[in-house]
Order: C-alpha cells, then sequence, then structure tokens
C-alpha cells in the first residue's frame, strides 16, 4: 500500500492525532512512514505540517510535507481567493510523488472535512480520489457522530473513494451514546471501526 488519507468529519476532529497516533503505529511495525498536509492555511509557525514534522522526526523538507501555504485561516478555497492566489494542484501531486520514492507508505492529513472546497469545482474528496488513496475517517466518539460518519462516508463513496475504517476519537466515558455509537456506524455503513482512542487529558 502505497499510502492513506485521514480525512475527517470535521476540523479539530483529531486528523493530527491520529495522523501521529497511526504512524507510530506503522513505525512499530517495521514501516518507514512520511507524511503529508497538502494545503495548510492560517499561521505558518506550528501548523499541523510543523507539528507532524517535529513530533515524528521527519528529515523531509517542510515543502514535501507541505506544498501548498495560505496565510489565511479559511478553507482553502475563499483562504486564496482572498490572497489572490490560485492553488496550484499539480504541486501536491508531485510532492507525493516524491514522498513516495523517499518513504514505504505515506500518511496524507486531510483539510477539515471531504466536503471543504479546495476550488471552486474541487474538493477535499476529489483530492483524496486523484491521489488514488483510501480514506481513513476520524470520527467524534460522542453524541452527533452517527450522523457526521455517515454523511461522510456517503460523500466518499459518492467521489469513488475507498473507505478503508473509522477511527473514533475522543472517548471521555462520561458520554452515554459512546458505548453505541461505533456498532450503529458499522451497522450502518458496513465500513469497521479500526481504533477507538481514548481523550488522553
Ligand atoms: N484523543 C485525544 N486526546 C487528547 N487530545 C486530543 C485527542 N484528539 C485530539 N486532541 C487535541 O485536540 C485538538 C484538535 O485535534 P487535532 O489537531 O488532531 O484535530 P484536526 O482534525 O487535525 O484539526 P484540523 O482540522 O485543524 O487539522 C489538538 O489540540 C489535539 O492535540
Ligand atoms: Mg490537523
Amino acid at each position: 500500500m502505497s499510502g492513506i488519507f485521514v480525512t475527517g468529519t470535521d476540523t479539530g476532529v483529531g486528523k493530527t492525532y491520529a495522523t501521529i497516533y497511526l504512524a507510530e503505529k506503522f513505525r512499530r511495525d517495521g514501516i518507514d512512514v512520511g507524511v503529508m498536509k497538502p494545503i495548510s492555511t492560517g499561521p505558518d509557525k506550528d501548523n499541523d505540517a510543523w507539528l507532524l514534522k517535529k513530533k515524528l522526526k521527519l528529515d523531509d523538507p517542510i515543502e514535501l510535507i507541505n506544498p501548498v501555504r495560505l496565510k489565511y485561516p479559511l478553507a482553502p478555497y475563499p483562504a486564496a481567493k482572498l490572497e489572490k492566489k490560485k492553488i496550484d494542484l499539480k504541486k501536491i501531486f508531485s510532492a507525493y510523488k516524491e514522498l513516495e520514492k523517499r518513504h514505504q507508505t505515506i500518511i496524507v492529513e486531510g483539510i477539515g472535512g471531504v466536503a471543504v472546497p479546495i476550488t471552486e469545482k474541487y474538493c477535499v474528496a476529489d483530492l483524496i480520489h486523484d491521489l488514488g488513496l483510501p480514506a481513513v475517517v476520524v470520527a467524534r466518539a460522542g453524541l452527533g457522530t452517527i450522523n457526521h460518519t455517515l454523511l461522510t462516508i456517503g460523500a466518499l463513496i459518492d467521489c469513488h473513494v475507498e473507505v478503508m475504517g473509522v477511527i473514533m476519537n475522543g472517548f471521555t466515558g462520561k458520554d452515554r451514546s459512546e458505548k453505541t455509537n461505533a456498532e450503529v456506524i458499522e451497522k450502518l455503513s458496513g465500513v469497521p471501526v479500526l481504533e477507538k482512542l481514548k481523550w488522553a487529558r
């Protein structure tokens, strides 16, 4: 497998957290893993790309890990528009190809959720499709997650993306729905829940 794309049901749902978790897991299994955050928006300092690079002690240049950087903390399409910039998708595909040469597998962290626009006519689900990667969906553990997760899986299937599984993140033990959400999601979507990650703080 050349890579996986870590997407999520929303922004802030734990994609970076899950990307680090998966990368460390692959490494324990002896797999050399690289990561990518194709587009970052907002302040450059300590963004996801830098966080991934530092946390996983990766030698790859930041321009490969994060080929497209936008100044404003918005979805890529409005962020690029505000900056009067055109997002060069080719930069993303060529950086991915270069990372593929350097590592056995690449984990790509998405931007927000699957319907987030990169251009007017191109969203994150299209990018996953065009990179030819299977998707892992990071979802919240608690109430509301069934709706968001099923909608996300549906949108990925509509874009002909293979959905490998769901990582449910942030179990607190305090929300009653945490006990039943995973089973319901698996049953209604046919997609397995691969991991259940506890809220670690
Ligand atoms: N299981 C967890 N335990 C403790 N903290 C967590 C956990 N999951 C996520 N967090 C924290 O919650 C915050 C949001 O998570 P994270 O940055 O991984 O979300 P994201 O989906 O990558 O967000 P974005 O859309 O901005 O990329 C971070 O501060 C992260 O460290
Ligand atoms: Mg992130």
